[in-house]
């Protein structure tokens, strides 16, 4: 548990040295993605979603992982969409107890989202896929947060 969390904070300096970097934000994002799933194996797939506030829509922004159909998310649909419409973090430890879910894949069995926050707005957030069944803890969504409070800057 403690190697857990001293994994997570030296993955959190290295997401602040890539924020603080030179290259354009979704270059960002994707060096974060590739970060995260390289180190936390059951992070399957990880990805970011950028949302359109006055259209109500989240589109599909970097990846690493599967490539899939949903690039276009309405507000309130799937887990994603209910993240933006009540602007709240979301751990769903086991996917096939949910009614309003989009299936990226068979394999993926569990999901948590948060969202990326600026001056009050969501203006994004960020997506794990797993292959694993209730493999996040706690550590894994305060982690999660600390990272999406860093990434505000770069919207
Ligand atoms: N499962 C998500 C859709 C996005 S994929 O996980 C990449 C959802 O229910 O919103």
């Amino acid at each position: 548990m403690e190697n857990k969390k001293k994994k997570f904070n030296l993955l959190l300096k290295q997401v602040k040295m890539i924020v603080n970097g030179k290259s354009g934000r979704d270059e960002k994002l994707k060096v974060i993605c590739q970060l995260l799933k390289d180190n936390i194996d059951y992070y399957d797939w990880v990805g970011f979603y950028i949302a359109d506030i006055s259209k109500r829509i989240l589109f599909l922004g970097p990846y690493v992982g599967e490539p899939t159909e949903h690039k276009r998310i309405p507000f309130g649909k799937g887990i994603c969409g209910q993240a933006a419409e009540r602007k709240e973090t979301f751990v769903i430890q086991d996917v096939t107890k949910q009614t309003n879910y989009l299936s990226c894949s068979p394999k993926v069995k569990s999901e948590v989202v948060v969202p990326i926050f600026k001056n009050g707005e969501i203006v994004g957030q960020i997506d794990i896929d797993s292959h694993s069944i209730s493999p996040f803890t706690k550590d894994d969504y305060q982690f999660l947060k600390a990272i999406c409070r860093n990434l505000s800057v770069l919207f």
